[in-house]
Parts: C-alpha cells; structure tokens; sequence
C-alpha cells in the first residue's frame, strides 16, 4: 500500500494495529486474522454490538455536524449525551409496561414521546440516502451510527430484504414484557410453560410477567418452529430416520425420456450435469453404468469424467448413441410419456451433506406422494436457470415440481 495521507488516515479510523500499519505499508509479514485490528476498533466484527464503540463513532459524528453553529466540543459532548439519555429513559418508560403490543392510550402516548425523541436526536445528525441500497448494507451501517436514513430500490426482492434487515429490527426487535393471560392468548399454553421452566418461574405464581428481550427474534423462533412442526405433520413420513438415525434431507430424482431409435428404446434420465456437488472444497458425481439398455449410477468424488447427454434439450442416448432431437423428447413431454426416477438421496452428515443412491423403500415412499389438488398454473419464464423445460414443453411451474 501506498504510504500517503489517505491510507494513513484510513489506518488510524479503522485502528489498524501496529503491525498490520508495517506490514501494510513496510512490507512486513502480516500478522495473524486476530491481530489486525484493535479491540476498540468499529470495524471489527467482535465489536459490532459494543454501545461503547459505536457510541464513539456517533459522537464524532455529531460534533463534526454540528459545529458550525458556534458551540464548543464540550457542549456539543453534552447536547449529545442530554438526546441519548432521553432516548432510553423514554424507551425504558415503554419497554417496562405489560402488554404494550395493545395499542392503549397510554401505550400510544409513550410510544409517541420515544418516536419524538428518536426525532429530535436525528435531527441533529446527518441523513443519508442510498437510492440504489440492494441488500441495505449502507443504509444499515449509516442508521447503526445514528443518522436518519433511508434505502430505496427497484426491485421488490431488495425492498424486502430492506425490510428485514432495516425496518423490522428498529420497530419489533425490542424488549417486551406480556401478562400471562396476554402470552398464552398469543403463544399458547405449551409455550407458557416452557417459558417458566427455562426462566425458573411457576407458570401459577401470582403476577406472572414474562419477560422477553427480544420481541423480534423471540416470534421468528416462535413461528418458525411452527412452521417446521406442521410441515413435519404433513410430510415428515417422506422423510423417515434409518436405524443409525440418518434423515435424508433431499431427493435428487430426474424426469426420463425414451431413446427415440426403434431398437434402443433406452430409457434415459434426462440430467443437465451429473454432479450432485459441485464446489471449491467438493465435488461429488454421478457416474453412469451403462449395461445393454440399462442405465444405472454410482456415486464417486472428484471431477466428472463424463459430458451430459443433454445439450440444448437434444438428448444423445449414452445406450446406442442415436440422438433423439429436441422436437421428439418434446412430444414425449406433450404425450405426457415420460416418466421420473429418484437418481440420488441427500443426508445430513455430521460435518457436511452426504449422498448415497436410493433404498427401494424410497422409491416406494416416493411414489405415496399426494398429488397436489391444483397446480400452479403460472408460466415459466423463458431464460430462466432452467432454460430447456420450456424447450421440451413444459411450459407451467406446477408441472416442475
Ligand atoms: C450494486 S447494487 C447496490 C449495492 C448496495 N449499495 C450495497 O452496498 O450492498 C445496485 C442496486 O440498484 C438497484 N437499482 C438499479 N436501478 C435502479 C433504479 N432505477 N431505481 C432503484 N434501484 C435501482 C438494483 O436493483 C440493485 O439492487
């Protein structure tokens, strides 16, 4: 790195330690990941939720914001200190009440005092706004150190993503303390109880408060275990633990066409690419058996060996070799002739996903799957990560799934 006064100035905001300012400017060997930056530093990850840090941060920011209307640093240390501090009185004025989800007088009050001096503390700082936020990363850091921010973006999976990451945890991710009556209207019974055990309290005591330090992430919890308890209600037999207590997590199956020559008639798994993994640190493969007309895999680690027999939804029969082109295995679509095969199961191993091929009980449990009572009729997008179902006339999503 060039040794001038950016870089210099960059090293002291980060806090760069002593030895990663040699290595970066002197050549010297750099140190280990640990010792890169200072304990004090606001760019450190272990330092992302320490108040103390950011609250240096946002202080300089203020002062520097604010000084061109005559006030001495002091003062402005201290306009400072008087706007955070009525911050969280007003927070703890709200957040100490029962039940402050209903919408009552009093809860609308005090909410409306804590939103007016949130207001008043980011009048005095800078706004930004990031028209083009994508996944808000800039406007998450801008309202973390205290400025009024505001993200934008076109496209509605960004603005979502925004939501999550930006509003949602500003509004909801707070404590909140219920009644027991409020919680088990909310929660249920089951979770009353499992409350009180985990917090030492007796779910008959009198006054019962339950307390919770995060609202946000106690409701995600919440939900999405009871999402995943209905969903396991529902499919969970599809998906049964052997007796070593492995649980495949996915079913690689594959659609099946028909050698389109008269004496091959082969029927042929219809893959784009034979890996099941495919990256940096692995690579796991199906690698074809084929014996006279039938086409079995094994499973092996490495790179592929082997070119798809798929290419541009003309498929070459790896039995004979004949090709049978894109108009004929469309017909064979059309004609609904072609059938699915489980190729691959997926398990989760103790370090990482495993694979193995199927057990004919699979097949079984797979052909017990209910039928959907309607499919999503919506079309396929042309140019889509699966290009060649559109080819070969599959032109609606339910008929993919
Ligand atoms: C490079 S990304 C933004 C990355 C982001 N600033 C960050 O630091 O993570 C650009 C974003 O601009 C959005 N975008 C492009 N044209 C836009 C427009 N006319 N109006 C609003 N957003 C737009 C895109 O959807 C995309 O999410």
């Amino acid at each position: 790195m060039e040794d001038n006064l950016r870089n210099r100035l960059q090293m002291f905001i980060g806090k760069f330690t002593e030895e990663m300012q040699q290595h970066l400017l002197h050549q010297k060997p750099k140190p280990g990941a640990n010792n890169l930056l200072t304990d004090t530093s606001l760019i450190k990850w272990d330092c992302k939720n320490n108040e103390a840090i950011i609250n240096k941060a946002r202080k300089l920011i203020w002062v520097a914001h604010n000084s061109n209307g005559g006030k001495s640093v002091e003062i402005l240390l201290k306009d400072f200190d008087k706007a955070y501090k009525a911050i969280t009185e007003a927070e703890e004025n709200l957040y100490s009440m029962a039940d402050r989800h209903i919408a009552t007088e009093t809860v609308t009050a005090k909410q409306a005092a804590l939103n007016a001096t949130i207001d008043a503390f980011l009048d005095k700082m800078p706004k930004v706004f990031d028209p083009f936020a994508g996944g808000g990363a800039i406007p998450l850091e801008a309202a973390r150190l205290g400025c009024r921010t505001f993200g934008n973006d076109i496209n509605p999976v960004a603005h979502i993503i925004q939501k999550g990451s930006l509003e949602f945890p500003q509004k909801y991710g707070k404590p909140i303390i219920y009644s027991k009556t409020e919680f088990e209207k909310l929660y249920g019974k089951e979770e009353l109880i499992k409350w009180c055990i985990t917090n030492g309290k007796h779910a008959d005591a009198k006054d019962l408060k339950i307390e919770i330090a995060n609202r946000l992430s106690f409701d995600v919890e919440f939900y999405a275990k009871k999402l995943l308890s209905e969903t396991e209600k529902e499919i969970g037999y599809l998906y049964p633990t052997d007796k070593k207590g492995n649980e495949p997590i996915a079913y690689y199956w594959a659609r099946v066409g028909t050698c389109i020559n008269p004496s091959c008639k082969a029927e042929i798994p219809l893959l784009k690419s034979f890996y099941l993994a495919n990256t940096k640190s692995k690579l796991v493969y199906l690698n074809p058996i084929i014996k006279g007309k039938s086409v079995t895999f094994e499973i092996k680690i490495g790179k592929s060996p082997n070119e798809s027999w798929l290419y541009r939804g003309n498929l070459q029969c790896p039995v004979c070799g004949n090709t049978t082109d894109v108009n004929a295995l469309k017909q064979q679509f059309l004609d609904k002739k072609t059938s699915e095969r489980l190729i691959a199961v997926i398990e989760e191993g103790k370090n990482s996903k495993e694979y193995r091929l199927p057990k004919s009980t699979e097949i079984e449990i797979l052909s017990k799957v209910p039928k959907m009572s309607k499919d999503p009729a919506n079309q396929c997008l042309l140019n889509t990560l699966r290009p060649y179902l559109p080819v070969l006339g599959v032109l609606l999503n339910g008929v993919i799934y």
